[in-house]
C-alpha cells in the first residue's frame, strides 16, 4: 500500500528579529555593569574580546560586572583579522562549555569589528544559538559592524564566507573609548562613515564635508554626531531589508572593490581602508558609465582626500589579483559583474551590471 502524502507547512509568525535598542552616549561605558545586571539576573555572561581591548577596557568592566554581582567570565583571542576563523571559534565554543554555558547565558562582544564577526557567530551557533550584546569599541564596528546582526568569520577561499545572521539584544556605544583609537583605525571607520552618508543623505554628506577640520581633531560632540547618524540610517535599511534580499544592497556600497582590494593586499589594509580604495573606484566606475556626474565624483573625492583617506592603491593594478578577488566575492554572481554604484550623492543603485571594459579601463588607468 502507497503511504499518503502530507503536507506540513512550517509557518513562522515573524520573518524578522525582534526589535533593540542601540544606545549611544558619552560615558555609557560605565553604565554598563548595573544594566548588565538588570538584565542577566543570576544567568552567566561571556565577555568576550580581543588582547589589546582586554587590556584597555576588559579587565576594567570585568571588576565592574563582579561589583554589580554579575557572573561574569572574560575570555579572549589575539587582535586582528587574522582570528575571524574557524580556529578561534572553536576554541571559544570549547571554552564556553568547558565554563558552563546555557540556554540563558550572555555573550557580550567588546571591541572591534573583529570581536562583534566572532563573538556574535559564537553567539548565534553556541547551544543553537545564545543571547548577545554588542559593545562596539572601534570607530568603524560603531558605526557599521555592530548594528544588523550580520556575524561571521572567514574562510581561506574568502572573506566573511561563512556566518549567519544573528541580531543582538542591545548595542551601547560610548563614543569616549575612541580616544585610545589609533589614526589608522579611526579613518577606517571614517571610510564607513562617508560611505553610508554618500549612499543614503546628501544631507549627511554636507555634514561631513563642514565639519572635515573638527572630525580630524576627534571632537566628541561630532564624533557623536556622526555616530548617531550612521547608525540611524544603517538601522533604517537594516529594520526594511533583514536578510539583505534588496535594499541593505546599498550599504555594499564601495565593497566590490573594496573587499577585492582588501584580500589583493593580502590583508595588509584595514577594512575601512580598503572600502575608501573601493568607494573611490566604483564611483570612478559610475561616473565613467553615466551614473555620477563628474562634479558629484569630484565633491566626492574632495571629502575623502580632507578626511586624509586614501583613494588609490597600487595593488589594484595587478588586474590578475584583483580579477581572482572579484570572482570569490559574494555579490558577484558568474560571468556577469554586479555592482552597487552611485547615481548621485546619497542616490544609490544595486544590481547595476558593469560590463568588464570599465573594470579594466579602472584597472589601467589608476
Ligand atoms: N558585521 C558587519 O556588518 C561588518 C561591517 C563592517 C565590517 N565588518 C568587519 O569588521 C572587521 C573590522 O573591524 P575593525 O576595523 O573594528 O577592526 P578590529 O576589530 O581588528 O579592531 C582594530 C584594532 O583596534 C583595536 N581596538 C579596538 N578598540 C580599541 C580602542 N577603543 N582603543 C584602542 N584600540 C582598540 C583592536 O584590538 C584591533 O587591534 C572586519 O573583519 C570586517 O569584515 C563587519
Ligand atoms: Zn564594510
Amino acid at each position: 500500500m502507497r503511504a499518503s502524502h502530507q503536507k506540513i507547512r512550517v509557518r513562522f509568525k515573524k520573518t524578522v528579529s525582534p526589535t533593540y535598542d542601540i544606545r549611544i552616549s558619552p560615558g555609557l561605558f560605565g553604565d554598563l555593569p548595573p544594566d548588565i545586571a538588570s538584565i542577566v539576573g543570576d544567568a552567566r555572561v561571556f565577555v568576550i574580546t580581543d588582547a589589546n581591548v582586554k587590556r584597555l577596557y576588559g579587565r576594567q568592566l570585568m571588576t565592574g560586572l563582579l561589583n554589580a554581582k554579575v557572573d561574569a567570565w572574560l575570555i579572549d583571542f589575539p587582535a586582528g583579522e587574522a582570528s575571524k576563523n574557524s580556529g578561534v571559534v572553536n576554541s571559544l565554543h570549547t571554552q564556553l562549555l568547558e565554563h558552563g554555558v546555557r540556554r540563558n547565558s550572555l555573550i557580550l562582544a567588546l571591541g572591534g569589528g573583529v570581536v562583534g564577526d566572532v563573538a556574535g557567530y559564537v553567539a548565534a551557533t553556541i547551544l543553537r544559538g545564545i543571547k548577545y550584546i554588542q559593545v562596539p569599541t572601534t570607530l568603524l564596528a560603531q558605526v557599521d559592524s555592530s548594528v544588523g546582526g550580520k556575524v561571521g568569520i572567514d574562510h581561506p577561499l574568502g572573506k566573511n564566507l561563512i556566518g549567519a545572521f544573528h541580531q543582538p539584544e542591545a548595542v551601547y556605544i560610548d563614543p569616549l573609548v575612541l580616544r585610545t583609537l589609533p589614526e589608522r583605525e579611526f579613518r577606517s571607520g571614517l571610510a564607513e562613515i562617508v560611505k553610508i552618508a554618500t549612499a543614503l543623505d546628501e544631507s549627511f554628506f554636507n555634514y561631513l564635508e563642514k565639519n572635515a577640520g573638527k572630525i580630524k581633531q576627534r571632537s566628541l560632540r561630532v564624533l557623536t554626531e556622526l555616530i548617531t547618524r550612521s547608525v540611524q540610517l544603517k538601522a533604517a535599511v537594516v529594520g526594511r531589508d533583514e536578510l539583505e534580499t534588496g535594499l541593505r544592497k546599498v550599504l555594499n556600497l564601495g565593497h566590490t572593490i573594496g573587499h577585492a582590494v582588501e584580500a589583493a593586499s593580502n590583508y595588509t589594509l584595514r577594512h575601512g581602508e580598503a572600502v575608501a580604495i573601493g568607494l573611490a573606484a566604483e564611483s570612478g566606475i559610475a561616473r565613467d558609465m553615466g551614473l555620477l556626474s563628474a562634479l558629484d565624483y569630484e565633491r566626492l573625492l574632495r571629502l575623502m582626500r580632507a578626511l586624509r583617506l586614501r583613494t588609490s592603491f597600487p595593488g589594484i593594478r595587478s588586474k590578475e589579483k584583483l580579477r581572482r578577488a572579484l570572482s570569490t566575492d559574494k555579490k558577484s554572481i558568474g560571468a556577469s559583474m554586479k555592482f552597487v554604484l552611485l547615481n548621485g550623492i546619497g542616490c544609490t543603485l544595486v544590481g547595476v551590471d558593469v560590463p568588464s571594459p570599465f573594470i579594466n579601463a579602472l584597472v589601467k588607468t589608476r
